[in-house]
């Protein structure tokens, strides 16, 4: 039977596996020619335990663990699934950005897997995962929309006119959103990763009490700078004393957490103004935070803006992105090398991009 035809009419099987920093995840997600591809089966292993001792992520234990933990979560979805390696028609991988030694774990297993198989394996890009992973939820968007993506490493404002369509409309000039939480949880003496902490501890706390700054919010245009507001974090935190009060520390955590918050609302609100488009995804890990979520739904109904959110355990890194962004490129026709008819003439080498702009996402091939 002709493979080109064989494509359109039976479902694609679409395994993803994302290793770019502390979190192993891998996915199976079904893709048809049209229609929202499905999620049919996850496992996710956080090392988040392993790294708290060291205040932060060792790289060299991170790429140690991922190759511990790929193959027993690669089965467990696959089980999840109800399918064998064998259904699977793709392998999608992160290429970047992130650490290398933990990128390259993910690229390897991906391309001896698929060499196995004889199937295309493809390096997909980590934000581009984020961007889409709305995708997952009850409440896809549609296409235009503007998108913030905040995570650990990053902070954009993007406009995304279609799948790989991306343009950067600003983005921070030194810290990203998740890296104020987290270095000002530790400013605090709070664990890592310190976002999650920072927000608990912000629950009971008044976010009038400590005059913070609000970098950039009348600059003019959408970029960010989050790197004084820890250092001012740091001159409240000692400030305190030796020994805050409980009270004074859930104040300074919620009044962190109200500056970071302001100015992502008030940007993202600027950015929807300015591109005149009515739909905001917010994505990456501090997408997860809950008072960004109530004030950015306040402040989206205010202007009429629909607001979508991947689910709150698809915010942080995971397999089942990787395996949406692969399919929804496969759906836009944009992954030529998917054909599994061409999987035996394939180049079998691979690399990976520990640094890799959105926005160049297609200046190298995708292979
Ligand atoms: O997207 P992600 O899992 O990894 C990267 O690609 O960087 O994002 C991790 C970041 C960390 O900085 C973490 O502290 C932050 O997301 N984060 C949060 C929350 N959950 C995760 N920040 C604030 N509030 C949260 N609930
Ligand atoms: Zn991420």
């Amino acid at each position: 039977m002709d493979c080109g035809v064989r494509l359109h009419l039976a479902p694609m099987y679409i395994l993803g596996i994302e290793s770019s920093c502390d979190e192993t995840g891998v996915a199976v997600v079904q893709a048809q020619a049209s229609g929202t591809p499905a999620l049919l089966g996850a496992a996710l292993y956080s090392q988040i335990a392993m790294h708290q001792d060291f205040g932060g992520v060792v790289p060299e234990l991170a790429s140690r663990d991922h190759i511990q933990r790929v193959l027993p979560l690669t089965e467990q979805a696959l089980g999840e699934a109800g399918l064998r390696l064998q259904d699977i028609d793709l392998i999608a991988f992160t290429r970047g950005p992130g650490l290398a030694g933990a990128l390259l774990v993910g690229a390897g297993v991906a391309s001896g897997m698929a060499m196995g198989l004889n199937i295309p394996s493809v390096g997909m890009h980590h934000l581009e995962g984020h961007l889409l992973s709305p995708f997952l939820s009850q409440d896809p968007p549609e296409f235009p929309f503007v998108a913030l993506l905040v995570s650990g490493g990053h902070s954009q404002l993007m406009r995304v006119d279609a799948v790989g369509q991306y343009v950067l409309l600003g983005e921070t000039i030194d810290d990203a959103a998740g890296e104020a939480f987290d270095k000002s949880a530790k400013v605090m003496g709070l664990g890592y990763p310190g976002g999650p902490a920072l927000a608990a501890l912000a629950e009971q706390g008044n976010a009038q009490a400590f005059a913070l700054p609000r970098p950039l919010l009348h600059s003019g245009n959408l970029d960010f700078s989050f790197a004084g507001l820890k250092t001012a974090v740091m001159v409240q935190h000692r400030k305190l004393g030796e020994q805050p009060t409980q009270q004074q520390l859930r104040d300074l955590a919620a009044s962190t957490q109200a500056a970071i918050v302001e100015v992502l609302v008030k940007k993202s609100l600027r950015a929807l103004k300015d591109s005149g488009l009515s739909r905001l995804v917010v994505a990456g890990g501090v997408g997860a935070n809950r008072a960004l979520r109530a004030q950015m739904n306040a402040a989206c109904a205010k202007v009429q803006a629909r607001v979508h959110y991947p689910e709150l355990h698809l915010c942080t890194d995971n397999g089942a992105m990787i395996a949406m962004a692969a399919a929804l490129r496969w759906q836009a026709g944009l992954m030529p090398q998917a054909q599994p008819a061409l999987a035996q003439g394939l180049d079998r080498s691979f690399h990976v991009r520990p640094r890799w702009p959105l926005d160049a996402i297609d200046s190298i091939s995708n292979q």
